[in-house]
C-alpha cells in the first residue's frame, strides 16, 4: 500500500534552525513547504531538499501579515492538500538595555514571535480539525523559561509562546491536535552573527569570545546544532509523541533544567 505523503508547513524555514527543521522533515519523507518572509531563502532550501529527492515547495509569508497567511494556507491546501504539520518557528531576536527599549522593539519582537504563533493557529487549526487532526512546534527558548536582563522583549515573548503552546493544547487535545513548543539554548545561526556584537557589549567582550563563553557553561560541552532542534521538532510532530501534548522542551545540552 503507497504511504500517505503528509504536509508540514515550517515559518521563518530559509536560514538557521528553520532550514534545519525543513531539511529533517524532508528527510523523513514528508513534504515540506518552506516559507519565509524572505522568499529566495526559503526556495533555495526548498530546492536543496528537491535536489536530495524530498518533496518540497517554497512560499513567501510574513508571518505578521494576516492575510498572507490566509492566502498562503489557501495556496498550500489547493496545491498540495490536507496540512498535518505546522511549525511556529519564525522569530526575532535584540539584546538592549530594557531602558533603550523602544516601542517599536516591543511591537516587532511581540509580533514576529508571539502574535505571529496565535495568527497562524487560528488560520490552521480548523483545518486540523477537519482532517482529524494534527500536529503543532511553536518555537520558544529557554528565554521562555527564565528572565535576562536586556532581553525584556524576547523574554517575554518566548514567555508567552509557552502559555499559548499549553492553552492550546487544553483546547484541542479532543480534536486530536497536539501543541508543543521547543526550548532551544544557544545555537549558532545567522541570528547570533548579529547578536553577538550586542551581546559583547553587554558584558564587555570580545565578540569573537561570546560562543566560547555560552559553550563552557553547558554541561555537555558544546553549543546546540540546528540538527538537535530538527530531531525534536521531528519527534514532536511524529507519532512518536502521540503521548506529549503542551510541553515546553528545553534542548540545550543541560544549560537549565526546568
Ligand atoms: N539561535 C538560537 O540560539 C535560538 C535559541 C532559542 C530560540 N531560538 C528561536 O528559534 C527560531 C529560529 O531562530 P534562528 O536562530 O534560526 O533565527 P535566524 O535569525 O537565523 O532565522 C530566522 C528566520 O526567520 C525569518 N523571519 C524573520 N521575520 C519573519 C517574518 N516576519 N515572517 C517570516 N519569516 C521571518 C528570517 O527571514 C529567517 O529566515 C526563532 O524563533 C528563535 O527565537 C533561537
Amino acid at each position: 500500500m503507497k504511504k500517505i505523503t503528509e504536509i508540514a508547513v515550517v515559518t521563518g524555514g530559509g536560514v538557521g534552525i528553520g532550514e534545519g527543521i525543513c531539511k529533517r522533515l524532508a528527510q523523513d519523507g514528508i513534504k515540506v513547504i518552506v516559507t519565509d518572509i524572505d522568499f529566495i531563502k526559503a526556495k533555495s532550501v526548498s530546492d536543496m531538499i528537491c535536489d536530495l529527492g524530498g518533496q518540497s515547495d517554497a512560499m513567501q509569508l510574513d508571518v505578521v501579515d494576516e492575510k498572507n497567511i490566509h492566502q498562503v494556507v489557501e495556496n498550500i491546501l489547493l496545491k498540495h492538500g490536507n496540512i498535518r504539520y505546522w511549525v511556529n518557528n519564525a522569530g526575532i531576536s535584540k539584546i538592549a538595555p530594557f531602558l533603550n527599549h523602544t516601542n517599536e522593539l516591543w511591537d516587532a519582537t511581540l509580533n514576529v514571535n508571539l502574535k505571529s504563533q496565535f495568527l497562524c493557529c487560528k488560520e490552521i487549526i480548523p483545518h486540523m480539525i477537519e482532517n482529524g487532526g494534527g500536529a503543532i512546534v511553536n518555537m520558544s527558548s529557554q528565554s521562555g523559561k527564565v528572565g535576562t536582563n536586556e532581553y525584556q522583549a524576547y523574554c517575554s515573548s518566548k514567555f508567552g509562546v509557552i502559555g499559548l503552546t499549553q492553552s492550546l493544547a487544553k483546547e484541542f487535545g479532543e480534536k486530536n491536535i497536539r501543541v508543543n513548543a521547543i526550548c532551544p539554548g544557544v545555537v549558532y545561526t545567522p541570528m547570533w552573527d548579529n547578536q553577538k556584537y550586542d551581546y559583547a557589549k553587554k558584558k564587555n567582550m570580545n565578540p569573537e569570545d561570546v560562543m566560547e563563553y555560552f559553550r563552557k557553561k553547558i554541561p555537555l560541552g558544546r553549543l546546540g546544532t540546528v540538527e538537535d532542534i530538527a530531531n525534536t521538532a521531528l519527534f514532536l510532530l511524529s507519532n512518536q509523541s502521540a503521548y506529549i501534548t503542551g510541553q515546553a522542551i528545553n534542548v540545550n545540552g543541560g544549560d537549565i533544567m526546568f
